[in-house]
């Protein structure tokens, strides 16, 4: 009985606390299925302990905008502030805002770090630098690079320059595959192996396709060059080089091993095809309960639970990650469906050919 009690107390404090508060939550697109998700869970996470959420999304990849939209949930008082920056380079000022508010404002950066600004109280991600090591082990396996004569051609799509994680990836990616380049195991026939001649603007999947296009055409892949594996850093720059790649006259069973990331249904349905070779999991219902769980915790003025940090540029941030796990194809009823994540139908479509 005294459990109970006690059980009730704590639920009611917890109400209590988060009851008439309201948190601002930034996401940087609609666009992109994974932060429709990420967005929709933590609402519903944060509804369900009390606080009232302003949700909001970045459209077109347009930074200034997202800034005002948390200018303007800093001015209508919002209690704390989870933001996935577009730019994790534009905050700084605004969130001199955030800190001068009474009492201040503690912002959690969601997904993506937030860069130069002491505003931050918490980072609640996946680590990156993993994700982006498990795209390049794959094909480092796949292809069986310590074993094959090789030497095999590579391409590599980056995401959008001002994200944070985009670094990270490729940072982890290359910790794989730099010895093999430098061997010339691998090869990049374009040349353009520097992460800031990789880069996918917005992350979108157009943009991906186009400069897939032209190297196709350039480099003169599927005529007389062979084209083996493309290092994509996420499923929507995937689904680009997938579409150029069936423009380009490829098919299942002479397609390049593609990577990719977030196991958006577009692309479980594609590996389902072979027309993608894996992708990574970052189960988005953990990341929004971690960062309920540090929204309440801040709210209380007690300190979120991390595991780690990491230091952006002005600060070292409490930080905390979730687990990612890679996805093949005979990985995804196991990851995906079992776990509840995706209903049998969401990944059963047929696919583009
Ligand atoms: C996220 C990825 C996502 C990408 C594009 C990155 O910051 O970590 O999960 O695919 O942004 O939205």
């Amino acid at each position: 009985m005294k459990k109970y009690l006690l059980a009730l107390f704590c639920l009611i404090g917890t109400l209590t606390a988060a009851a008439g508060e309201t948190v601002g939550v930034s996401m940087p697109s609609k666009v992109l299925p994974r932060w429709t998700h990420d967005g929709e869970n933590l609402k519903a996470a944060l509804e369900k302990d009390g606080f009232k959420v302003r949700l909001l999304f970045g459209v077109n990849n347009n930074v200034s905008n997202q800034v005002n939209d948390v200018e303007n949930m800093i001015d209508a008082g919002c209690r704390v502030l989870v933001i996935a920056p577009i730019d994790g380079l534009a905050f700084t000022e605004v969130l001199r805002k955030a800190e001068a508010h009474n009492p201040p404002i503690p912002v959690i950066a969601y997904d993506r770090m937030i860069m130069n600004t002491a505003a931050v109280a918490y980072y609640a991600s996946f680590d990156s630098t993993q994700v982006g090591a498990m795209q390049a082990q794959f094909i480092k396996e796949k292809l069986d690079l310590d074993n094959a004569a090789g030497p095999f051609n590579l391409e590599i799509f980056t995401g959008d320059a001002g994200d944070p994680n985009v670094e990270l990836l490729f940072n982890g990616a290359m910790s794989v595959l730099k010895p093999y380049l430098d061997a010339g195991k691998l090869r990049i026939l374009s040349g353009q192996r520097e992460r800031e001649q990789c880069y996918t603007k917005g992350w979108l999947s157009e943009a991906a396709q186009a400069r897939l296009e032209g190297l196709i055409s350039s480099v003169g892949y599927g005529r007389s060059e062979k084209l083996d594996a493309v290092l994509c850093q996420n499923d929507t720059v995937a689904n680009g080089v997938t579409d150029a790649l069936l423009a380009g006259g490829y098919h299942a069973a002479n397609f390049p091993l593609i990577t990719g990331q977030d196991c958006d249904t577009l692309s479980v349905v594609n590996m389902r095809h072979g027309l993608q070779a894996m992708s990574v999991f970052k189960d988005t219902r953990a990341l929004a309960a971690q960062v309920a769980l540090a929204v309440k915790a801040l709210v209380a003025g007690e300190t979120p639970v991390s595991a780690t940090t990491y230091n952006n540029g002005q600060k070292t941030v409490p930080a905390q990650w979730c687990d990612a796990v890679p996805v093949t194809p005979d990985k995804i009823d196991a990851v995906l469906v079992k776990s509840g994540y995706y209903q049998p139908a969401d990944v059963a479509g047929d696919a583009k050919q």
